[in-house]
């Protein structure tokens, strides 16, 4: 059986199908309205949300299927009074897919160890792998291709998005550039860049970290920030990060730099006058609501793939 946890786990072939099954479900959507049919999807949410928690369900309903909307902090597991393992074997007797938004990593891949329907990571505080799938489908949709495109990330690099992104670019041919601080606290994890590395060495693209953000956009295709205040990360902690990542600022003096036709990007939500100035996410080069848009495209291709690979078809008709 499959699971999404991470795009560490996922080939290039099956990424390339899936986006391929996206841009016909977007083309057609009429085609899949029974794909989901009889088929209930459980969505456990431990953080906010509005594009996850709208798409996959909207995703769902547009296949015939179902989704129920699981708050963990009024389930037993939020309160302490029952566990992942039994909370998940619950589940897996009632529905057939699970998509959790969970703060630990290592919480999702207990619920896997124990689920026997498939789970999706609908965002951890390590990775969030239907973001940058749908990433994905709106940069080849726009450019035509993924291979020898190179983004560049700027902002904080210890995140989920951006570890993503570093799974993903050198599998799909693409050259990664990130700028960040120099402090460990906004550089990825060791062991992602490491596999990131050594994917772009297979594949003859390039990773690289840089700590100046003008000379990070020199000549990208893609532009892409994220919040720098992530669900996970204290208020607190506010005054700090603007210092810090200040410097890392998409504004208009980066986006010049880039290649002229380079598209902006942010997974959302944004702030403007933080990751980006106004005038770049509300500027003619942004793509951020096409990115929210294809999480609905995506997310719909990836339910449909892991049915597939389930062990066991519990509400099927
Ligand atoms: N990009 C994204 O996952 O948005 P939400 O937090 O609104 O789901
Ligand atoms: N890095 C962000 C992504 C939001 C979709 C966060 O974790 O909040």
């Amino acid at each position: 059986m499959k699971h999404l946890v991470t795009l560490k786990d996922w080939d290039c072939d099956t990424i390339r199908s899936l986006l391929d099954r996206a841009a016909d479900i977007k083309k057609e959507p009429s085609r899949y309205r029974d794909a989901m049919r009889y088929r209930v999807l459980v969505m456990i949410f431990e953080k906010p949300s509005l594009r996850t928690r709208v798409s996959f369900e909207v995703g769902a309903v547009q296949m015939g299927g179902y989704a129920i909307y699981y708050d963990m902090s009024t389930s037993p597991l939020g309160a302490g009074k029952e566990n992942i393992a039994d909370t998940v074997r619950v589940l897996s007797r009632y529905a057939d897919i699970i998509m959790a938004r969970l703060f630990e990593h290592a919480k999702l891949e207990e619920m896997v160890r124990y689920s026997t329907i498939p789970v999706i990571n609908g965002l951890t505080d390590f990775s969030h792998p239907c973001q940058v799938l749908g990433d994905l489908l709106t940069i080849r949709d726009i450019k035509g291709r993924l291979q020898g495109l190179t983004l560049a990330y700027f902002g904080d690099a210890n995140n989920n998005v951006t570890h993503s992104l570093l799974f993903a670019c050198p599998k799909m041919g693409m050259n990664i550039r990130i700028a960040c601080p120099g402090k460990p606290r906004y550089m990825p994890q060791p062991a992602v860049l490491e596999e990131a590395r050594k994917t772009a060495e297979h594949n003859g693209v390039s990773v690289e970290i840089l700590h100046d953000a003008v000379s990070a956009a020199r000549g990208a295709d893609i532009v892409y920030t994220d919040s720098w205040m992530s669900y996970h990360i204290p208020a607190e902690e506010l005054e700090a990060r603007i210092g810090d990542l200040k410097p890392f600022q998409v504004n208009a003096a980066v986006m010049e730099q880039a290649d002229s036709d380079a598209i902006f990007m942010n997974c959302l939500p944004a702030l403007r006058g933080y990751e980006q100035t106004a005038e770049v996410i509300d500027g003619a080069q942004s793509v951020v609501f096409d990115q929210a848009e294809n999480r609905l495209h995506i997310q719909k291709a990836i339910m449909l793939y892991l049915l597939e690979h389930a062990s066991r078809n519990t509400s099927a008709a």
